[in-house]
């Protein structure tokens, strides 16, 4: 199975070579800037081609021979939907077989552009005559890890939200599985999946088992939204202005969610937890 991969440079994406390579596809990245090429090649990738998810044509020329198509909307463009819905089209074009798109949990909820311009891309791929597969993932644990420094120096771990929302998480390990197994097998095809690890913890509990797993205590912080985008170096503009919304929104609803039978049933074991999560990330900090 040959493979265009949209997302190999990214932070949580590049977590589908492994599992794709493993399962033994040959992977062809989509970068948009060649110096990350080289990059791409260490991670594992087979060859590299220069496009961009806003020039259709540069889309179609990447898309042309490959059997599969991973693809992730680059978080907070502005444009995010046309961007999806432009590489869906190349990919029909380009008589493309399968086409995994990882998405987000709860797609219609209007309010926030992160969840609703998975939509379009969604619609898209049903009328598209690929075999699709949809994955809609929730709150990635690995986003723990951009607040781990603080807890180790300030024992604080700090978002702009109350602590007291519920949310519900997934380690993106665990959809980069689920991606890789859609992409080469034949048991997900025109499958549209949520994707969760089982139950909910407000930020309360989520530092209880920080505490417990680095064995001192340590506080949840709920911190203005302005003063945290500082701090956490969110640059101005569409990225820290999405963010606004989203934390409001959980402000009042939290992130619900939680239900791991599909995920558990995909993966044939458990999810991994949060526990395991926070564990891996005080192992890594031991290790460094
Ligand atoms: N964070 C969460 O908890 C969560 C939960 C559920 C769903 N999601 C969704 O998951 C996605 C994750 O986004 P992310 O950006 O953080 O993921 P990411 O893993 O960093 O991947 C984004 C990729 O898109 C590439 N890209 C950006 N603009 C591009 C363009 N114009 N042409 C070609 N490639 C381009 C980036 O390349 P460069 O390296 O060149 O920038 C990068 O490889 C979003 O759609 C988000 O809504 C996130």
């Amino acid at each position: 199975m040959k493979v265009l991969m949209v997302g190999a440079t990214g932070k949580y994406a590049n977590l589908v070579v492994p599992e794709l390579k493993q399962r033994g596809a040959t992977i062809r990245a989509l970068v948009r800037d060649k110096d990350k090429v080289d990059t791409v090649r260490q991670q594992g990738v087979d060859e590299a081609v220069i496009a961009d998810l806003n020039d259709s044509d540069s889309l179609r020329v990447a898309a042309s021979g490959v059997e599969g198509v991973f693809h992730i909307n680059p978080a907070f463009a502005p444009n995010e939907a046309e961007l999806g819905v432009a590489m869906v089209e190349a990919a029909k074009a380009s008589d493309v077989h399968k086409f995994v798109f990882s998405g987000a949990i709860h797609p219609s909820i209007s309010k926030m552009s992160n969840h609703a311009a998975k939509l379009p891309v969604e619609e898209a791929l049903y009328e598209s005559g690929m075999e699709f597969t949809v994955l809609q993932p929730t709150m990635f644990m690995q986003t723990l890890d951009n607040g781990w420094r603080s807890v180790l120096e300030q024992s604080r771990f700090s978002l702009p939200y109350s602590k007291h929302a519920l949310a519900c998480y997934v380690d993106y390990r665990d959809v980069a599985e689920v991606a890789a197994l859609a992409l080469t097998g034949d048991k997900l095809g025109y499958g549209t999946f949520e994707l969760c690890a089982p139950g909910m913890v407000n930020r309360v509990e989520l530092v209880a088992i920080m505490s417990e797993v680095i064995g001192r205590t340590i506080e949840a912080g709920e911190p203005p939204f302005d003063e945290w985008a500082q701090v956490a170096h969110i640059p101005e503009g569409s990225t820290r202005e999405g963010l606004r919304k989203i934390y409001a929104d959980y402000d009042q609803y939290g992130f619900p969610g939680g239900n791991a039978l599909v995920l558990r049933a995909i993966l044939g074991r458990e999810p991994r937890t949060l526990r395991q999560y926070i564990q891996e990330l005080a192992n890594r900090k031991a290790a460094a």
